[in-house]
């Protein structure tokens, strides 16, 4: 069963309604075909969709980051740290400083949507987190499971 992604994000039930109505129009098409290839490309628009929903508020659309002095957002374009995948699953499983954590709001398969998604298409960075890594990730780091 396919969910719609983004509407398991508490407070941000506003955006929620595009994000069904997008993850609707994947949902036969995902439905209808087996195999890696299919399956991987509706991961990454579902990925897409996050980012738009959630990470571009801060990060920007673009991914470039920015803000003034003080509240400096970090660029996740063309970011080096990001190479390494299991550090930009810890960053959005755990937090840090002005950055939310997600374990509790997106599940493993929504974080490893979105962290897919900014690695390659912000990025050019090999190697797709599955959501068994996050989930091991999660387990690892301790923080408490979505209730
Ligand atoms: C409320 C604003 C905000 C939102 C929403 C947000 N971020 Fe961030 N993010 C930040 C800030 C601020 C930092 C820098 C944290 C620090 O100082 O260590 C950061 C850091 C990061 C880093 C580490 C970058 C580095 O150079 O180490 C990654 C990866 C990241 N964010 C990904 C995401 C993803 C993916 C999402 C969406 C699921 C997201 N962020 C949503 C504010 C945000």
């Amino acid at each position: 069963m396919r969910r719609a992604a983004p509407c398991a994000v508490r407070g941000l039930t506003a955006l929620c309604g595009a994000g069904a109505l997008l993850a609707a129009g994947h949902v036969g098409r995902a439905q209808d075909v087996s195999g890696g290839g299919p399956a991987q490309a509706a991961l990454s628009a579902e990925g897409g969709q996050i980012y738009k929903d959630i990470c571009q508020a801060c990060h920007l659309a673009d991914a470039k980051g920015g803000g003034g002095a003080g509240a400096v957002i970090p660029a996740l374009a063309g970011n080096p740290r990001l190479a390494d995948a299991g550090y930009t699953v810890g960053v959005v499983v755990k937090g840090r400083a002005g950055m939310p954590w997600f374990h509790d709001m997106l599940t493993p398969r929504e974080i490893a949507a979105v962290v897919n998604h900014v690695r390659t298409h912000f990025n050019d960075f090999p190697g797709e987190v599955s959501e068994a890594e996050v989930v091991a990730a999660i387990a690892a780091s301790g923080v408490a499971s979505p209730d």
